[in-house]
């Protein structure tokens, strides 16, 4: 069940996506945070980061889990996920690194990683997991044709995804990896809540097979079209080819 909030500014938006990461962070017990990179979220760990130094909102019990890492690039690397984690939120707050979980991308079997992973995960339930969606319906790095049934995988980009990604690698497509590791989509799903952010034009197709088209794996993103909790944040671009019922506009 979607439930979707539209608004022009994308401060705004992060703002009313804090408030759904807040009520987690204040429920009844310490919450696991599923977590993305990418632009989209990064309003929302701005908000984290305020609210963490004017409210003393801690994070030394809460346990982070990452949806995916770039094969191939070591962690220091400065468009790994890991160094995009720790400059836009884990270095800001104070949460202890043995409590951060993020795949690893340049280890030498990538595929027991992926495993060793999965395992982690499944010690676990994400209470909230944050989502960008790709401009092809990819969530996570689960590209059109993942099964609905994946868990942690290694996955080769798309074109679109590497060249849509470019724009962090000197705009050249050839220095965006070609592969990466992704928590599947049977991993997202069984996060209890979800917020997903989604900006701009180009990604309006694909909200709108999110939302509104048939469940395929052509959209990766449409899977959660059977998830009970969804908070969907979308400026108007984004929401542009929505017929917007039902939506808080
Ligand atoms: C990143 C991730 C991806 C991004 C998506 C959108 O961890 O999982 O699915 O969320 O590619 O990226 P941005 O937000 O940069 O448009």
């Amino acid at each position: 069940m979607f439930h979707i909030t539209i608004r022009k500014n994308y401060d705004e938006l992060s703002r009313e996506a804090f408030k759904i990461m807040k009520d987690t962070l204040n429920g009844d017990h310490t919450p696991v945070l599923g977590l993305a990179t990418g632009s989209s979220p990064v309003g929302l760990y701005q908000c984290m980061i305020q609210d963490h130094k004017d409210n003393g909102t801690s994070y030394k019990d809460i346990l982070t889990f990452n949806l995916d890492e770039y094969i191939g690039l070591p962690r220091d690397h400065k468009e790994s996920y890991w160094t995009f984690m720790h400059e836009n939120l884990f270095n800001h707050i104070d949460i202890p690194s043995d409590n951060i979980h993020i795949p690893l991308g340049c280890g030498e079997d990538p595929a027991a990683d992926c495993i060793a992973y999965e395992n982690e995960l499944a010690r676990h339930t994400i209470d909230i997991q944050v989502l960008g969606i790709g401009s092809d319906g990819h969530i996570a790095f689960a590209e059109p044709g993942c099964s609905f049934d994946s868990v942690t995988h290694v996955i080769d980009l798309t074109d679109q995804t590497r060249s849509d990604n470019a724009r962090f690698f000197d705009d050249d497509i050839d220095q965006v990896p070609k592969q990466a590791v992704t928590m599947g989509l049977a991993s997202i799903m069984r996060a209890r809540k979800i917020i997903m952010i989604a900006t701009g034009a180009n990604k309006a197709d694909a909200v709108k097979g999110m939302i509104e088209g048939n469940q395929t794996t052509d959209c990766p993103a449409s899977i959660l079209q059977n998830h009970p909790e969804v908070y969907v944040f979308l400026d108007v671009d984004a929401a542009g080819k929505l017929r917007l019922e039902g939506a808080n506009a």
